[in-house]
C-alpha cells in the first residue's frame, strides 16, 4: 500500500509509519513540527514540513503520487489544555481536518482513516464497555472537536470511504525505542510516570480520589501503541477491500485504575513512584473501558502487548533514552 500520513513526526503517527515500513507498504510524511519532533520520523522516507491547511502544497503532494489512502494523525491532544483554549481545537482538529479532506476528495483520494478519540463517548451512563453506537457526548473541547470531524466524514460517506478509529488511552513505545512520546508539558498517566521513574519529576498528583471506582480512582483502557499502530496496517487493507465507512473503537477492553497502574509501576521500580492525592481534573471522565467486539470481528488483529506491566517497562525505558538524549 503506498500510505499518506499527516502528524508522521507525532507519537502515534511515527509508530504508525514504523509498522508501515516494516510491513512492507510505501509511506509519505506530512508533518508542520509544530508538536511533531523530526528525531523520530523514519529515516529515508518522503517528508513535508506542511501544514495541513495548506490546499496549494497537499495538492501537490497528493498529486505526485498514487496514494491509497490518507491516515490523518496531525491534531492536538489535551484534554485539560482544550478547556481552556477550545478555539485552538476547532481550528486545527475539526475545520483543519475537513479542509484537508476536501483537498484530497479534490483530487481522487476518498479512502481515509482518521484518528479519534474515546473522549467523544463523555461519561457513559452504564458501567459496561462502551461500545461504538452509545449517544456520544464529550466532557470537552478535545472530544467535541474530533466528533465534530466523525460526522463530517459519516455525513459525506457517499464521497469518502472512512475508517474512524475511536482510541481508548494510548501509552509505551516501541520495542526497539526508534520512537515513543515526547512531551514538554506531558499530561498523560503512563508518560507522567516515566517521568518519575527516571527522576525528572519527585512525584505525581492523582486527579481525584472519589470517583466511584473500586479504589476511588479513574478507569481507562490503555492499550500500547505499537498494538493500534497495527490496527491501522490491518485497518488499511480492510478499508482497500470493503471501500465502506466504519468506525471501531482501539482498545483492550479492560480497564485499569490510576492506582492499580501508579502499583504496577511501583513493582517495575522497586517503589520509585512517589505519589500523592489532589483535586479531580476538570473535563475527566471516570470510566473509559471499550467494547472491543467490533473491531475483534471484523478487523484481523492480534495483539502483542496486551500486557500492563510491558506498557510501561516500554514507556520508562523510551524516557531513558529520551533523557539521556536531551529530547
Ligand atoms: N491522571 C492523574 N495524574 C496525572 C495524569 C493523569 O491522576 O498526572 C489520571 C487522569 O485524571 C485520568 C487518567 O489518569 O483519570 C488518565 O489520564 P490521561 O491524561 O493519561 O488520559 P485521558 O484519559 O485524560 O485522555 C486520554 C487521551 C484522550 C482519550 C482518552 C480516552 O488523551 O485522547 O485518553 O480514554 F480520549
Amino acid at each position: 500500500m503506498n500510505i499518506l500520513l499527516t502528524g508522521g513526526a507525532g507519537y502515534i503517527g511515527s509508530h504508525v509509519a514504523l509498522s508501515l515500513l516494516d510491513s512492507g507498504n510505501d509511506i509519505t510524511i506530512i508533518d508542520n513540527l509544530i508538536t511533531g519532533n523530526k528525531e523520530i520520523l523514519p529515516k529515508n522516507i518522503n517528508f513535508y514540513n506542511c501544514n495541513i491547511n495548506n490546499k496549494k502544497k497537499i495538492k501537490e503532494i497528493i498529486q505526485s503520487s498514487q496514494f491509497d489512502i490518507l491516515m490523518h494523525f496531525a491534531g492536538y491532544i489535551k484534554v485539560e489544555e482544550s478547556v481552556y483554549q477550545p478555539e485552538k481545537y476547532f481550528e486545527n482538529n475539526t475545520k483543519n481536518a475537513i479542509s484537508l479532506f476536501e483537498t484530497c476528495l479534490e483530487n481522487n483520494l476518498n479512502n481515509i482513516i482518521f484518528s479519534s478519540t474515546a473522549a467523544i463517548y463523555g461519561n457513559p451512563k452504564n458501567n459496561n464497555p462502551i461500545t461504538e453506537n452509545v449517544i456520544l457526548e464529550p466532557l470537552n473541547p478535545y472530544g467535541e472537536s474530533k466528533m465534530r470531524t466523525e460526522k463530517y466524514l459519516l455525513a459525506n460517506n457517499d464521497k469518502f470511504n472512512s475508517i474512524i478509529l475511536r482510541y481508548f488511552n494510548v501509552a509505551g513505545a516501541d520495542s526497539q525505542l526508534r520512537t515513543g512520546l515526547i512531551s514538554d508539558e506531558a499530561t498523560h498517566l503512563i508518560k507522567i510516570i516515566s517521568e518519575v521513574a527516571v527522576g525528572k519529576r519527585s512525584k505525581i498528583l492523582i486527579y481525584g480520589n472519589d470517583y466511584q471506582t473500586l479504589d476511588g480512582t479513574a478507569l481507562r483502557d490503555y492499550i500500547h501503541v505499537s498494538d493500534l499502530a497495527d490496527i491501522h496496517v490491518e485497518a488499511a487493507k480492510y478499508l482497500l477491500k470493503n471501500k465502506q465507512t466504519n468506525v471501531f473503537n482501539c482498545g483492550y477492553g479492560k480497564g485499569y485504575s490510576v492506582l492499580e497502574v501508579i502499583n504496577e509501576a511501583n513493582n517495575i521500580t522497586g517503589n520509585k513512584i512517589k505519589f500523592e492525592f489532589s483535586k479531580r481534573r476538570r473535563g475527566d471522565a471516570e470510566k473509559l473501558v471499550a467494547d472491543v467486539n467490533k473491531i475483534n470481528k471484523y478487523i484481523k488483529w492480534q495483539p502483542r502487548y496486551n500486557n500492563l506491566k510491558k506498557i510501561i517497562e516500554s514507556s520508562i525505558n523510551w524516557e531513558k533514552k529520551i533523557n539521556e538524549k536531551n529530547l
